[in-house]
Parts: C-alpha cells; sequence; structure tokens
C-alpha cells in the first residue's frame, strides 16, 4: 500500500509540474509521443484512483466514493484552512505570476509591465517597522483605530456614514454597504449606481465563506503581529468583527429581491443611514440620478446595526479592511516573501496580471482559447437539444433561445490596450510599497467615481475569480485566466469524459446561470424583461421550490443548486454528442487500471472537482453560523437528481444517490 502511495505523489507531481516545464523555457519538449501520453494517461489514473475510497458504494454516497481520501492527501491547514481543486487551481496561476514577476525587466515591457515589476520589487524590499508607522498615521487620519488606542479614542466625533464614505472615496473601499458602478438594468447601455447587500451571496465563489472565516483568523494574526496588539484583545477584536460580518451576511434575501428596483436616493434616507449625505461626502457633488437599490432587506438590517452595534466595533471593522491591503505578514524565508508579494502584486493589479498570466499561457498553448470557443459552442448547443426538449411553452422557448444564442463568452485579459490606458498615470516606486498601495487604491477610488459618467465596459471586469462567472447584464460568461491552465483538468491524452466532465462543466454551468431564478429576468440584451409566460413561470417557480425543499435542512443558495442542477444535463448530453459522433473503437476513454465506462469516467471526474477539506474548527463555525452549500452537498443534489447519473452507474431505485423523487428544472 505504501509502495502504491509513493507512486500516486510521484505521479502527481509529474502530472502538476508540467506546465512549470514548459514555462521554464523548454517548449520543444513533446508531450506528444505515445510514451508520453502513456505515462501521463497511468499518472491521470493514479492521481484519481488516489481520492478513490473504493469501499464506498458509488450508488450510497458518490462523495465519499469519489473524494474518500482527499483530505488525507491534501489536508487542510492552519495555513490553508480549506482545500480544493480552486485552491490548487490558484496555487498553479500563483506559480505563473512569480515566474513572471521575477523575469528580468526588459525595455521591450510596457509601461504598466513595469510598474507591476518595480512594484513586486518594493514588496520584496519593504520594511516593516516603516510600514506600520506608515499605517499607523493613516488609521489616525481617519480618526484612529479604536483597537489601538484604547480609552483615548474619540467616539463622540465618529461618524459610520461618514467614514464609509471617506474609504470609498480615498480608496475604493466596500466597507459596511456594497456600492457597485455598473451598467442599468433596464437600459445597460449606461452606468447607474447600486446600493445594496454588502457581500454578493449570488456571487460565484467556489467557498466564500470558508474564505471569509479565514480571512478572520487571519486578521486576528496582523492585529496580533503586525500592529503589535495583545494576544487578548487581538483575539477578542477579530471575534467582535467575526460576529459583525457574520450578521452582515446572514440576510440573503429572496431572490427576487435581488433584482435590482429603481428609486431616487432620498427615498433610501433615514436618520441613521443617510444615503443622500453619503453620496455627497463620498463624491462631492449633489447626486440627482435615481439609483438602483438591491435587497432592500439588508439596507433596513444593516439601519439596525449601525444603530444597536458599539461605535467602536464598527470604526475597527471598517478600519481594517485596510489592513490586508497595506500590511504584509511578517514571513520566514525569502521564498514565503517571494510568494506573499506575488498574491500581493495580483490582489492589486488584478486585470492586468490576468492579462500577464493570459499572454504567457496563450503563447505556450495557443490550441487552448479555440479548444474553449469550440467546448462553449458545443454547450451551448446541447443545452439548445434541452431546452428543446424541455416543458416550456413555444412562446418562451423561442424568447429562451434568443438568449442562448446572444450569450456571448470571454477570456479574461485577452485586452491589453485598455488595461494600458487604465494604469497610465499611476505612480510606482520601488522603494515605497506603502506609497504604492496608496496609489493603487486611490485610483481604484477615483476610476470607480469616473465610472459613473462612462459607458459600459465589460472588458474591464474587476477582480480576480478563479472560476468562470457569469453576468446578466452583460449576457456574457467570463473565464478567468487561470482557467488556461489546462492540464489540472484535461489533456489529450486523457479521456475525452474528463474533458466534458470539468471544463465542458464549468461552462455549461455559467450558460445554466443565465436561466437561474435572478438572471432568467433579464434578456438577451442584459436588459430586465419579463419574456416568461405566466405558465411558465410558475412552472419554473414549482421546480425551483422542488430544489430548495430537498435542503430543508439548511438554508442553501438556490440559484447555485439551479446551475448546477442545469449544468450536468448540460455536460452529460454534450459528452453524449461527442460520443455518438465518434466512429473508430472508443480505447481511448478509459483509463489504466481503471474499469469504469465512458459514462462513469465522466461523474468520477466530476465529481473530483468538489473534493475538498476543510480546517475542522471553520467547519463546526460554519455548521453553527452560516447558511452555504459545501462541495459536498452541491455534488448531492447534483447527482441525486440526474437520471442520467442513476443510469450510469446502475443505482436500485430508492438508494441515496438514486431517489424517487427528483427535482429536474429543465
Ligand atoms: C472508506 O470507506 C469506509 C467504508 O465506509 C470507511 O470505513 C473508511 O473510513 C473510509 N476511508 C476513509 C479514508 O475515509
Ligand atoms: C439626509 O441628509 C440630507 C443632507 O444632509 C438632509 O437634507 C436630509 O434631511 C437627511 N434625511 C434624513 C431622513 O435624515
Ligand atoms: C529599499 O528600500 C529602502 C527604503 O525603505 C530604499 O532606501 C532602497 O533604495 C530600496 N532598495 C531598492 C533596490 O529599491
Ligand atoms: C396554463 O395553465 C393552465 C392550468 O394548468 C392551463 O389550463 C392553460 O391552458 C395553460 N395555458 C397555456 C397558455 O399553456
Amino acid at each position: 500500500m505504501r509502495d502504491l502511495a509513493a507512486f500516486v505523489y510521484l505521479a502527481v507531481i509529474v502530472v502538476v509540474t508540467l506546465p512549470a516545464i514548459n514555462a521554464g523555457g523548454y517548449e520543444a519538449l513533446s508531450f506528444n509521443t505515445p510514451l508520453a501520453h502513456q505515462i501521463m494517461r497511468e499518472a491521470k489514473s493514479a492521481g484519481m484512483r488516489a481520492y478513490l475510497n473504493s469501499s464506498v458504494r458509488p450508488c450510497d454516497d458518490f462523495y465519499a466514493y469519489a473524494c474518500g481520501n482527499y483530505a488525507r492527501i491534501n489536508p487542510a491547514t492552519e495555513q490553508s484552512t480549506s482545500t480544493d481543486l480552486f485552491t490548487t487551481l490558484n496555487g498553479g496561476y500563483q506559480r505563473h505570476v512569480r515566474q513572471l514577476l521575477r523575469q528580468p525587466k526588459l525595455t521591450s515591457d510596457s509601461g504598466t509591465e513595469m510598474r507591476v515589476k518595480y512594484f513586486y520589487d518594493s514588496c520584496l524590499n519593504r520594511t516593516m517597522w516603516q510600514q506600520r508607522a506608515q499605517l499607523l498615521q493613516l488609521f489616525k487620519e481617519l480618526g484612529g483605530l479604536p483597537a489601538l488606542e484604547g480609552s483615548a479614542w474619540d467616539e463622540f466625533s465618529f461618524d459610520a456614514v461618514e467614514l464609509m464614505a471617506q474609504l470609498l472615496r480615498r480608496f475604493g473601499k466596500i466597507t459596511l454597504l456594497n456600492v457597485k458602478v455598473a451598467p442599468g438594468i433596464a437600459y445597460s447601455q449606461t452606468n447607474r449606481l447600486y446600493f445594496g447587500q454588502h457581500t454578493d451571496p449570488l456571487g460565484e465563489q467556489a467557498s466564500p465563506w470558508a474564505q471569509l472565516l479565514s480571512d478572520d483568523l487571519l486578521l486576528q494574526r496582523n492585529l496580533q503581529q503586525l500592529l503589535g496588539l495583545s494576544a487578548e484583545i487581538a483575539h477578542s477584536t477579530a471575534v467582535e468583527l467575526i460576529k459583525l460580518q457574520l450578521k452582515l451576511l446572514r440576510s440573503k434575501g429572496e431572490p427576487s429581491e435581488h433584482v435590482p428596483r429603481l428609486v431616487m436616493l432620498s427615498e433610501l434616507d433615514t436618520p441613521g443611514l443617510n444615503l443622500t449625505r453619503f453620496v455627497r461626502s463620498w463624491l462631492g457633488l449633489n447626486y440627482q440620478l435615481p439609483v438602483y437599490e438591491y435587497v432592500p432587506s439588508y439596507l433596513r438590517q444593516l439601519q439596525q446595526l449601525l444603530a444597536s452595534t458599539p461605535k467602536r466595533v464598527l470604526a475597527n471593522y471598517m478600519l481594517s479592511t485596510l489592513l490586508n491591503d497595506f500590511m504584509l505578514e511578517q514571513v520566514a524565508t525569502e521564498e514565503q516573501q517571494q510568494q506573499l508579494c506575488a498574491r500581493k502584486t495580483s490582489e492589486l493589479f488584478e486585470t492586468y496580471v490576468q492579462h500577464m498570466v493570459y499572454a504567457e499561457l496563450a503563447l505556450q498553448n495557443p490550441q487552448i482559447p479555440g479548444m474553449l470557443r469550440g467546448l462553449w459552442q458545443e454547450q451551448k448547443l446541447a443545452f439548445e437539444q434541452l431546452l428543446r426538449h424541455s416543458w416550456l411553452d413555444a412562446s418562451t422557448l423561442e424568447q429562451a433561445l434568443a438568449k442562448l444564442k446572444a450569450m456571448s463568452f470571454y477570456i479574461m485579459g485577452t485586452e491589453a490596450q485598455e488595461l494600458e490606458q487604465h494604469y497610465d498615470e499611476l505612480v510606482i516606486s520601488s522603494a515605497d510599497y506603502f506609497g504604492n498601495v496608496q496609489r493603487i487604491l486611490e485610483l481604484r477610488g477615483q476610476q470607480l467615481r469616473l465610472r459613473l459618467q462612462l459607458v459600459p465596459n465589460p472588458k474591464l471586469y474587476e477582480g480576480m475569480p478563479m472560476s468562470p462567472f457569469y453576468v446578466p447584464a452583460y449576457n456574457r460568461v467570463f473565464i478567468p485566466a487561470s482557467f488556461l491552465q489546462h492540464r489540472y483538468f484535461w489533456d489529450e491524452a486523457y479521456p475525452m469524459a474528463l474533458k466534458y466532465a470539468t471544463v465542458g462543466y464549468s461552462l455549461a454551468q455559467e450558460l445554466a446561470h443565465g436561466f437561474d431564478d435572478y438572471s432568467r429576468r433579464f434578456d438577451e440584451q442584459g436588459s430586465l424583461r419579463n419574456w416568461w409566460q405566466q405558465n411558465a413561470t410558475a412552472e419554473f417557480e414549482q421546480r425551483r421550490q422542488c430544489l430548495l425543499a430537498q435542503f430543508s435542512e439548511g438554508p442553501t443558495m438556490p440559484d447555485e443548486n439551479i446551475a448546477a442542477n442545469v449544468g450536468v444535463a448540460i455536460a452529460f448530453q454534450a459528452y453524449s454528442n461527442w460520443l455518438q459522433q465518434q466512429t473508430s473503437e472508443l480505447e481511448l476513454e478509459s483509463l489504466p487500471r481503471m474499469s469504469h465506462s465512458p459514462q462513469q469516467l465522466f461523474f468520477l471526474g466530476l465529481a473530483q472537482l468538489w473534493c475538498s477539506d476543510l480546517l475542522p474548527q471553520l467547519r463546526k463555525l460554519l455548521d453553527s453560523n452560516v447558511a452555504y452549500t459545501p462541495h459536498e452537498q452541491r455534488l448531492q443534489s447534483m447527482l441525486a437528481n440526474s437520471l442520467a447519473f442513476a443510469e450510469t452507474y446502475a443505482c436500485e431505485q430508492n438508494s441515496r444517490m438514486n431517489p424517487t423523487h427528483k427535482c429536474l428544472i429543465f
């Protein structure tokens, strides 16, 4: 058993380091020989088998079967509090970033490439004591951090709404209230102001809650190590902030509440949360145009929280959002310092770093963007087949197909020109880390305000997501550059089943998001318009409720479950289409030492996308505190509702993975 495990590790390492070898300048090295393919297939098989717990029957618990050994191989630790494929993918992405940042500066580098490299240098060369003094000074300018000032903190001058406005104005920081500048929903050709929920639970993140909680563990460490608070105060402060954070997140609102509503600012004003005053402080002018409000229950809850939370907690909470940007953890080795600085650089130059990684990956694997596009078309076709055979009436179907047809696909980081302009005036100095961060955040604050006067530009999407996401206003799916690191998912040498189950499924899930309970209200142009016949709406709602009822044991993110429910059907259909087109023997649709049929491999590959581990103390916190769909639950819902899955693994009626009562959206 031990020897086998050693082989497994070796094999996994071979696969994972292949892209790195490529990047090292060995492009000529061929992975296209039959022997190389055979080795890669062996390695893939070993990797998949390593996670399997073959003592579990697939029909009893497919997650335990597919991922039973995952936590043993990839345990969550204090450092990485949750592990899953997306964490691994992010790790690979970060390695690419580090390589790019370490390359020498060339005269052929663009202005922004230079900025990014100098910023990285400044991060490697920062001095902790200087950074701390500068941050304390900044906190002082903003009224002081209560946790540091103790009884000297000036509570009477504190004004939560004013601090919220100042942080947004100076640094583009979102604190208690989410503020977005995005295309209008009734008319998507102009940008509008949106006010609503602090963190968007509709957001597409692998495990947002785990992320949140591990951020808070980090916060505690930072308060202690960077700001020099005593362990006791650091702990009690962090706990207070987590509690506030959870309260802010708990209000999820009904899906219909997420549909923004156009109002005049003054309609939203209350004495405790005066948005007219907030916007005037933020923009420095009286804003007269209508704005969008979404999740109104969140605004009410925020008013309550502002009234009931001690001022020092509010101030600690808002100011500590700057900690992560300005401060760097104390690390032991140069290697760790480089990792940290690469991460910092990609956080602060998000889209531009995506662009650098994209340019490099596309150079190494010029066929990948085309492959993704092809796969996208196949998923679209499969979805069309699915919709045509669904319960939709003729009129709704026609509109749905129009929306599907218009849905577009965009790989992030492909636009160089606009990004250069974006950073055109940014000053970066290799000797001034703190000043650099300050100027980058100031640019963000300024760009946010500026965007209100500009036409929407879908190419400059902010953030650095690790998985694809759908934006209703653009009717477009965005693919992060990290997705081009294909060998984590598929390779020509592997069975195609894996390509359809992983990248194919990810695209399918985003296509499905276009028709989830929120996005279905938007049309092919990205405007809010009800194109559903009354009966179709009623039927959709009934099916959504069916899915919801399956989760009676914990509140969930229903739209994620809808997307998973539909996504798996699309991806399987696309794979079936591909299988049907094959004329020769399907020798390669299997893996050595595995007896899985092509269809079984598809579902196994899909399930292993969701293998994960979470630090026990986080799991406990999650269970008792928040609503979330852990990977395991999502997989269970996805597969237990899939007829194709039950058939593929020949699950008897009423086994856990094949309940008689199924919920299907389409
Ligand atoms: C594998 O499954 C068996 C049967 O359910 C269980 O007893 C065992 O603990 C599992 N192994 C791991 C590593 O989870
Ligand atoms: C909000 O602030 C504005 C400007 O300071 C003021 O005119 C208005 O009366 C305030 N509204 C409420 C409800 O307090
Ligand atoms: C490193 O930082 C110090 C000040 O913090 C500065 O004097 C020095 O020039 C920097 N080194 C480089 C190589 O920029
Ligand atoms: C809508 O549903 C009702 C009741 O099920 C049915 O009688 C009616 O024919 C349906 N209308 C259309 C347009 O399908």
